[in-house]
């Protein structure tokens, strides 16, 4: 290129557009916490995917979630395993157990009855493992399920289950900043099933369950985002976990499969089709331990 000198050239100089990174991804390891769906079912409704007149295939919800816990575990990553309670049918969902940074553990409290003593099992496992600080939440909030860091930023869901309040508890007791955003369809009740995190400052979300003005704070925060697809987001495809090179999802995000091969990401598709019978997926699955 033979562009005149203006003496500018090092403010100027901007490298080409390119959509496949100049450096490969570099995966990290991760150490997660799951929840063996041996109690799995659905026996109640509290969100658009339930069906309890629907059966579940209780081995085959068994074999799915195994086989993820062994493809994060392939990958390198650790995965330790709470004891799942009987008569806890969504204790599976890891995710909401909890949430987890720089070795502090934030307490979940839940929405509805079915699933309150979810809150304090999940507790409990933290402080027999020896984690030292934790804490008890005063207001509700869905662990993981609406709370996913970015780097060093929280991004905080509400509208449906965590309570707004709570995005400034976790704040004061994390003393990172905290984002709140704001879900409007029932299908998308959690941030988990609306957003994912792909690296510390990327993200994939599908803006139609966003309200327009956290629409707008995603754009201005994240200008390169992949947007899903309304099949993309039907199928659950956002509800996924990336190391930052392998991103696990379900199988039929083909749409999102193929943005993320395009981004230089090595997208791993997953067959959880009984687990989405309660409205989760990959994501939900697993609660990332972070920092201890
Ligand atoms: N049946 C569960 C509920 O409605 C599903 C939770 C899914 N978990 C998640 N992290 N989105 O609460």
């Amino acid at each position: 290129m033979n562009r005149p000198r203006t003496g500018h050239e090092h403010h100027a100089a901007r490298r080409p557009r390119r959509t496949t990174p100049m450096t490969a991804r570099v995966a990290s390891q991760r150490r997660f916490l799951m929840c063996r769906p041996s109690h799995f079912g659905v026996s109640y409704s509290i969100n658009p995917w339930m069906h309890p007149e629907k059966p579940v295939d209780g081995a085959l919800a068994l074999a799915q979630w195994t086989r993820l816990r062994d493809l994060y575990r392939e990958l390198g990553h650790t995965v330790e395993e709470i004891a799942p309670l009987p008569g806890l049918p969504d204790m599976v969902f890891a995710a909401n157990g909890a949430t987890v940074v720089d070795g502090k553990v934030l307490g979940a409290r839940f929405r509805h009855a079915e699933r309150t003593a979810e809150g304090p099992a999940y507790l409990s496992w933290f402080r027999e493992q020896g984690w030292s600080e934790l804490l008890w939440p005063e207001h509700i909030n869905e662990g993981e399920g609406d709370y996913l860091l970015a780097g060093r930023r929280l991004l905080a869901g509400t509208g449906f289950r965590t309570d707004p309040r709570s995005h400034a508890e976790a704040q004061e007791f994390f003393g990172v900043p905290v984002t709140s955003l704001t879900l409007v369809d029932p299908e998308f009740y959690h941030l988990d099933t609306a957003l994912a995190v792909l690296s510390d400052d990327e993200i994939m979300y599908y803006p139609q369950a966003f309200t327009p003005g956290s629409r707008a704070v995603l754009r201005e925060l994240f200008p390169d985002a992949v947007q899903a697809t309304a099949e993309d987001a039907a199928v659950f495809g956002l509800n996924a976990l990336s190391d930052g090179r392998h991103v696990l999802l379900p199988e039929s995000a083909t749409h999102l499969i193929g943005e993320l091969r395009r981004r230089g990401f090595e997208p791993i598709g997953v067959d959880l089709t009984e687990l989405l019978k309660a409205g989760g997926s990959v994501k939900c699955c697993t609660l990332e331990l972070r920092g201890r």
